[in-house]
């Protein structure tokens, strides 16, 4: 087996499309064994059959928000590849948000997916990862985590306080990797994350109107649109050997929109 990652079982939520499928593609192509972990079986089943045989990739229903679920997927896992080596905190309310929805209950729903699902996920792969001596534990954010003005989902108008929840949510999991990376160093499993610009998927084609892509790319310090794989050598760097003593960093790939210190 060759690539960067040969031999390692990686365990990528959301996988079933999008960001995750592309971070799931490219983990097999550097020779990891993936389990696709998604809430959509459909999806979550294409995916894993397009990425090869049985022995390469496999599906794992799971819901993250649900501590019951992320336990069993663990599980499964574990009993599909023998171990868990990398996790990657993909999934995540994105396509499926409900963008003008500014009730309380649903910001917690938000939270629930998107933030306290990295951790409930995290903490069911975790004593598996200190079984084999080491993990490594990849967080996706988002730039969004940087845009104070304007963040998705607020209102145009002053109704009052609105709620940032997908804003909220992701500048949280730039937080909650940190505390993750200080936790969980001691057992030699680190944790860092990503924090892509806008991403040319299908869930941002139905978020983000076609007109606003261009005027988006125009703020990069490199104008263009990025795609999916433009996020895959950062994650594979990430869950390497090499980056062994990397942990508690957040990698902003936005073509230079947001520069932060
Ligand atoms: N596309 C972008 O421009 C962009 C930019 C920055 C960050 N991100 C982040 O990247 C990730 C993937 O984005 P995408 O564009 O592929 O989005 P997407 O909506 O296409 O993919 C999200 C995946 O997560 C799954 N999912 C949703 N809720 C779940 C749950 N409770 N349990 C398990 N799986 C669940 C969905 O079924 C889907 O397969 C998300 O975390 C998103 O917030 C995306």
């Amino acid at each position: 087996m060759t690539g960067r990652l040969a031999g390692k079982v990686a365990m990528v939520t959301g996988a079933g499309r999008g960001i995750g499928l592309e971070y799931a593609r490219r983990f097999v192509e550097e020779g990891a064994s993936v389990v696709v972990a998604d809430l959509n079986e459909s999806n979550g089943k294409e995916a894993a059959s397009s990425l090869g045989d049985t022995d390469t990739a496999c599906f794992v229903a799971v819901d993250v928000s649900s501590p019951e679920s992320v336990e069993t997927a663990a599980q499964a896992a574990v009993d599909a590849f023998g171990g868990i080596d990398i996790l990657v905190n993909n999934a995540a309310l994105y396509g499926d948000w409900e963008l003008t929805n500014q009730s309380y209950e649903y910001l917690k729903t938000v939270f629930d997916v998107n933030l306290h699902g990295v951790w409930l996920m995290s903490r069911a792969v975790a004593p598996h990862m200190v079984e084999r001596g080491g993990g490594r534990i990849v967080n996706q954010s988002s730039g969004a985590a940087y845009n104070y003005r304007g963040a998705m989902g607020t209102p145009e108008e002053f109704p009052g306080l609105g709620s940032y929840s997908y804003s909220q949510t992701k500048r949280g999991v730039i937080g909650l990797t940190k505390y993750m990376a200080g936790q969980l160093g001691a057992w030699n499993i680190t944790v860092n994350a990503i924090a892509p610009g806008v991403i040319d998927t299908e869930a941002t084609r139905k978020t983000v109107p076609s007109a606003v892509m261009p005027m988006l790319a125009a703020q990069q310090a490199i104008p263009g649109v990025l795609h999916p794989a433009d996020l895959t050598g950062a994650a594979v760097f990430f869950a390497s050997d090499e980056a062994r003593f990397v942990t508690g960093q957040v990698l902003v790939i936005d073509g230079g929109k947001y520069m932060p210190a």
